[in-house]
């Protein structure tokens, strides 16, 4: 089977005078899953749909392959994509039963009838369908009709396969094992996947590749380590690693100033007097009663609350200038709300962010 890369170049729509999807340029690899994460309104579907091509860009293009299949002078229909695209409302035939909804594309391609069985067989028991198979959408749960989406899109074993959202419908235990599902379905087949979510951990575990999208734009793409590792802007450390942004004046080129203390930070090299935003993650944070064998990086704080989670404690401090910040440690070390404490803020994890 041939498999298309999808690549992005200065994509842009525009509704009115809103840029909804504003310059994005991305280069899908062959084979690759990669998941478009971002907040509620932030172009995701719009993103999705132009690559589909049920929506014509206002500007810049989309190729698969060496083929330009959009720009605003010429698109390619949707039929003549092999792609297949989940929406995020499922769109299933409703006078069509579960069986009819997933064999639908495969009777268009005029499969024979013995090949269409095995294929229908076999996804009915990955989606876990069977029992239903005679069934009509309007007598099935969301969940079970967003796994119908999910049978009718791969059956037909597209060159592209686009997700929208496809299991923000399903309870927790099912959501979690249909990512594997579709990750396992993604290496089976290797078509090149692009799915959005707004969930963090539905990217992590079905990406190779995370693009984090805010107001129109790409904030960042890279690996899932690299996002959350390195997260290059406060959106992005914020939407991604639970982390604190706090912000201070430059002292040298590595240190800036946090609470009336110097603190060492690693990332870029810091321009003189300028300031700087500073992410670092709530679990790298130390938090102590005694003061550290450290000196460097250490700044005194005062206990706001802190929650037990079973596996974990959940602290909100305060520093000297009235800032708060979030600690998460195990859940042995208790200290109470109102506690004199030290925060140890060790350098490696203390990252400039450039935006
Ligand atoms: N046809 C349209 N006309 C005008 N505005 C639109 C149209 N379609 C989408 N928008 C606007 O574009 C923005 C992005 O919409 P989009 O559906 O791409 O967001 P999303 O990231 O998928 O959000 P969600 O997570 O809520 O599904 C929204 O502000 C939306 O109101
Ligand atoms: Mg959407």
């Amino acid at each position: 089977m041939r498999v298309a890369s999808v690549e992005l170049q200065n994509l842009t729509k525009r509704y009115g005078s809103i840029a909804v999807v504003d310059d994005v340029s991305l280069r899908i690899e062959h084979g690759l899953l990669v998941c478009l994460l971002g907040p509620s309104g932030c172009g995701k579907t719009t993103t999705l749909r132009l690559i589909a091509g049920f929506v014509e860009p206002t500007a810049g293009e989309i190729r698969v392959g060496e083929r330009l299949v959009s720009s605003p002078s010429h698109t390619v229909p949707p039929e003549q994509r092999n792609m297949s695209m989940i929406f995020q409302s499922y769109a299933l035939w409703p006078h069509m039963t579960v069986t009819e909804n997933i064999v639908y594309g495969l009777k268009l391609r005029k499969v024979d009838r013995d090949t269409m069985k095995k294929k229908l067989d076999a996804i009915l028991s990955t989606t876990r369908l069977a029992p239903l198979a005679d069934r009509y959408p309007g007598e099935l749960s969301g969940g079970q009709q967003q796994r119908v989406a999910l049978a009718r899109a791969l059956i037909v074993e597209p060159e592209t396969l686009l997700l929208d959202e496809p299991l923000s419908n399903l309870d927790a235990n099912l959501r979690e094992e249909m990512r594997f599902e579709v990750r396992r379905l993604h290496d089976t087949y290797r078509y090149t996947t692009v799915y959005v979510t707004h969930d963090q951990s539905e990217a992590m575990t079905t990406a190779d590749v995370i693009a984090v999208m805010n107001a129109g734009k790409i904030e960042q793409a890279g690996s899932p380590e690299e996002i959350y590792n390195r997260p290059r802007s406060e959106f992005v450390a914020r939407f991604i690693g639970s982390s604190n942004v706090v912000k201070g004046k430059n002292l040298d080129d590595s240190r800036i100033s946090f609470a009336g203390k110097p603190l060492r930070v690693i990332g870029a090299k810091l321009s003189a007097g300028g300031e700087t935003a500073v992410s670092i993650r709530q679990h790298d944070i130390r938090i102590s009663t005694v003061a550290p064998p450290q000196t460097e990086n250490v700044v005194p704080a005062t206990v706001v609350r802190q929650v037990f989670l079973g596996g974990s404690r959940d602290y909100m401090v305060e520093v000297a200038d009235g800032e708060q910040l979030r600690v998460v440690t195990s859940a042995e070390e208790s200290i109470a709300q109102g506690s004199a404490v030290y925060l140890h803020l060790p350098p490696e994890h203390c990252r400039a962010l450039s935006r």
